[in-house]
């Protein structure tokens, strides 16, 4: 490895997943996924969960931007810019339409094969994520969505399938996307993607949360142990949403409270890669009278089935006090959160902290000693198209660069072992919060609109080329 600057063999790439770019959604045999039963919704208008598909409602995920039918243009270009890795995810329902199949869909497997070995053509690794919020629609209707355990089991036959299939052509695997996001469940979305669950609807909301929990955990690590015997050299990671929340001020208590407040999302990382629930959250639940239902043999299961490596979604940070008790964060990702005066923000709120990435990172890596990998970063922004077709997004350029710089610090100067850096949305895509096309994250353009218009032709933005040279010369030049 270099003293300075990131190693030989850095990963550099994209980000995105199956049901925000894919389309195709009732195409090749593909089930109904919950991602097709979200509707379009705006900045402060909430997506709405409805009971199938129903004609009044607009669904921007059945079209996504119609990769499922151009990924190869699509893979050319990410070949362009000299993409060292791409990550995306395997949707649930093209493999097993509702789930609780016995046999996989064909079809569906062969469109993986045929994605993968057009990433392997142009030498661009594949980084695949398992669970990225879109499960069976029929698995939440018929069996409650993760709060059922036998889901652990249909999740784990469709995981063995894949990795079974994909075995020489995949290495790098992500259990579940943002696994952390429900712990926000008041928020319905969140409850939603992550588990088919809206937590809400129980009479103890919080306790079905962490019944959910429990199960995930377990399945990732019935998978990890899996996955270790299918192909030895797998690297399979967890994943959460990082969001470091600062103490509001230097006093103590905001502190303590902030250490607490960071537990929401330690404690995923923490099962995942230590195999064991921490102390705090036993204390918690003992506390809060909540009780788990859990399997003799969980906790082996649990231990065998570490992560090899974290990787972490990084936009923003935020402030947290005991005397905030109301959000002002857009998102809500902790309650009682608030702006800090220091950052700037996107049009959607979310602070630009390009710091807290070198902090977070350090954080996770002396708490774990196990590589790290940024597998998102971004800013949402509203591009305008000149009439000559040019996309000049400098204040995208701006972010990722100051992104990037932190980063290195990370490596070079903290020692961070971070495998690699794929950019969120690296083309444009639907939004998973707001199910917009107008946030855009993407280095190529998609021609495509809100109310529909559009020809989906892409193009390039300035920050294609910006990247191309970040990538050939290994983020030297930025
Ligand atoms: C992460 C998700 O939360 O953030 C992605 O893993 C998502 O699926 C990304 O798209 C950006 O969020 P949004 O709402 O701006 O699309």
């Amino acid at each position: 490895m270099a003293q300075n600057g990131f190693p030989e063999g850095f990963l550099w790439g994209g980000a995105v997943a199956a049901h925000q770019v894919e389309g195709g959604w009732n195409k090749g045999g593909k089930g109904v996924s919950i991602a097709d039963v979200l509707s379009k919704g705006s900045h402060g208008v909430d997506r709405v969960m409805t009971d199938g598909v129903l004609p009044e409602y607009v669904y921007p995920n059945h079209l996504g931007v119609d990769f499922y039918s151009r990924y190869k243009d699509d893979i050319a270009l990410f070949a362009e810019m000299g993409f060292k890795c791409f990550r995306t995810s395997i949707a649930w329902t093209r493999i097993f339409p509702n789930g609780d199949e016995q046999t996989p869909n064909e079809a569906g497997l062969q469109f993986y094969d045929h994605l993968f070995d057009e990433l392997l053509k142009h030498q661009i690794e594949p980084v695949i994520t398992l669970s990225h919020f879109e499960m069976p629609y029929h698995l939440v209707k018929e069996y409650g969505g993760w709060h059922n355990r036998k889901v652990v089991d249909f999740f784990v036959r469709f995981s063995e399938v894949v990795m079974e299939r994909y075995k020489s052509k995949v290495k790098y695997w992500i259990t579940f996307n943002e696994i952390n996001n429900q712990r926000n469940w008041k928020y319905p979305l969140f409850g939603y993607c992550n588990s088919g669950v809206i937590f809400t609807d129980y009479d103890n909301p919080e306790q079905s949360m962490y019944q959910v929990l429990h199960h995930q955990f377990i399945a990732s690590a019935q998978v990890v142990y899996r996955g270790h015997q299918i192909n030895p050299d797998f690297k399979i990671g967890s994943m959460i949403h990082m969001m470091p929340l600062y103490p509001a001020t230097c006093r103590p208590e905001d502190l303590v409270f902030a250490q607490e407040a960071m537990r929401q999302k330690y404690l995923f990382s923490d099962v995942q890669m230590r195999g064991t629930y921490p102390a705090y959250i036993l204390k918690e639940w003992a506390r809060n009278n909540i009780t788990i239902t859990t399997q003799p043999g969980d906790d082996e299961i649990l231990r065998n089935g570490c992560a090899d490596y974290l990787a972490i979604s990084y936009y923003m940070s935020n402030i947290v006090s005991p005397e905030y008790t109301k959000s002002e964060n857009a998102l809500t990702f902790f309650e009682g959160s608030k702006l800090n005066p220091y950052l700037q923000a996107s049009e959607w709120g979310w602070q630009i902290d390009p710091v807290g990435l070198r902090y977070s990172l350090s954080e996770l890596y002396e708490r774990y000693q196990k590589p790290l990998f940024i597998v998102e970063n971004g800013f949402g922004a509203i591009d305008v198209q000149e009439t000559d077709g040019s996309v000049n997004d400098d204040y995208r350029i701006e972010y990722l660069k100051a992104h990037i710089v932190e980063m290195e610090k990370a490596v070079a100067i903290d020692g961070v072992d971070l495998l690699g850096y794929t950019p969120w949305g690296c083309i444009d895509c639907v939004s998973f919060t707001t199910g917009e096309y107008a946030k855009r994250y993407g280095f190529i353009y998609v021609d495509i609109n809100d109310d529909g218009s559009g020809t989906l032709a892409r193009s390039k933005k300035k920050s294609f080329d910006w990247y191309k040279n970040v990538i050939a010369s290994n983020g030297a030049q930025r």
